[in-house]
């Protein structure tokens, strides 16, 4: 079969590791997608930066690599939301699948892009935009469709657990600790997006949207970051025998007169040492799902960082190309009836 060609978009912190994957792999990837799957071009800010990448791939212009005829498929790693929406929506109205990590995107304009892919027929994956290597929106999407979701709530932001983990356990400064997490590539390029709650409210907005099939932006979530928490608050928490997380909690409520809405909330929560989220260190993250079937479920890995983020954007790939070799396609989110969002703050 002839190869899947695809446009990369970004090769950071998550892109270097999908090319060299894509590389080191390729064998075994082509036998497990049923075709070749190859790189057509990268698209970065500097190609001159980039003396590690084959030149004849580099492009400083992701909108001409987007449109040209032999990409079959784009994966977007570059982040925020222009000018990469446009390059998208380019995409899906050519009817040419997407994989993206972008949760800032999605949180926004995940309506737009849906109907966009539904509209051509392509593609539409994300599974890297929450939680990193955990798989935990293709459950959401996929196995949990037939359940009713009542609750999904956890630790989504590598970097403020990561944050919050080494100032519980050596007291730490909150600065040091930020900057740790920025080499380890855990936080986002700009950082306050991590530690003020605004990446952990993106992903409640996904998680929310796809769990309770509505329509939930970042913007209707409640957020509030660790910004203000000190470390006398964890010794303070420990002498209590807690510790500090920032938690992502979505719910489905039920009114008094029967009707359903939806909340989701981020915010720092003091939780028991005995609590399982207590011990979830470093740039992991944990997300429990309830479900009135399926009872709870307990996602648990890696959150964050380059080959971990890779491991859920290369999955991702092999399914669009299992699709376009066999003419299926991805789960569609379109065609819900969408639960109303609860006004922020309420519970
Ligand atoms: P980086 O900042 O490390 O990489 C961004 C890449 O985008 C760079 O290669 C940069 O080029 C390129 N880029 C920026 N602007 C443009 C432009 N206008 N045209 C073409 N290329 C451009 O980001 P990350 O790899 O950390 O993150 C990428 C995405 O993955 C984001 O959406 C992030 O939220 C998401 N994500 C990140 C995780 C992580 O742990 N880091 C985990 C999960 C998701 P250049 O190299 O020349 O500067
Ligand atoms: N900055 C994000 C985090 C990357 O720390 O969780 C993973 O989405």
């Amino acid at each position: 079969r002839a190869p899947i060609r695809v446009a990369m978009l970004g090769c950071g912190t998550v892109g270097s590791e999908v090319a060299r994957l894509l590389t080191e792999q390729a064998g075994e990837l082509a036998a497990r997608a049923g075709a070749p799957v190859e790189l057509a071009g990268i698209a970065v800010r500097r190609p001159d930066k980039h003396p590690e990448l084959p030149a004849e791939l580099l492009t400083d212009d992701a909108a001409a690599l987007v449109a040209r005829d032999d990409v079959d498929v784009v994966v977007e790693l570059v982040g925020g939301i222009d000018p990469v929406r446009s390059w998208l929506l380019t995409a899906l109205n050519a009817g040419k699948s997407v994989v993206t990590a972008n949760k800032a995107l999605l949180a926004e304009h995940s309506a737009e892009l849906f109907e966009a892919a539904d509209a051509s027929g392509a593609d539409l994956y994300f599974e890297a935009a929450v939680a990193g290597a955990i798989p935990l929106l293709r459950p959401l999407r996929e196995s949990l469709a037939g359940d009713r979701i009542t609750r999904v709530m956890g630790i989504v932001n590598g970097t403020t657990n990561y944050i919050l983990s080494a100032m519980d356990a050596t007291g730490a400064g909150y600065a040091e600790t930020l900057d740790e997490a920025s080499r380890l590539g855990y936080a986002e390029a700009d950082p306050t997006a991590d530690v003020d709650g605004y990446d952990a409210a993106s992903k409640a907005a996904i998680l929310a949207s796809l769990a309770f099939h509505s329509r939930v932006t970042a913007k209707d979530v409640h957020r509030e970051g660790i910004a203000d928490v000190t470390a006398s608050d964890l010794a303070a928490a420990r002498t209590l025998g807690r510790t500090v997380k920032l938690l992502a909690i979505c719910e489905r409520v039920t009114a008094d007169d029967g009707t359903e809405s939806v909340s989701a909330r981020v915010h720092p929560v003091m939780i028991p040492r005995s609590h399982q989220l207590a011990g979830v260190g470093g740039a992991f993250n944990a997300v429990y799902v309830e479900a009135d079937a399926a009872g709870e479920l307990m996602f648990y890995g890696q959150g964050a960082g380059g080959a971990p983020t890779a491991s859920a954007v290369l999955g991702d790939l092999v399914a669009v190309a299992r699709n376009q070799v066999h003419g299926g396609r991805g789960p569609r989110e379109s065609a819900h009836a969408a639960l109303p969002v609860r006004p922020m703050g309420q519970t």
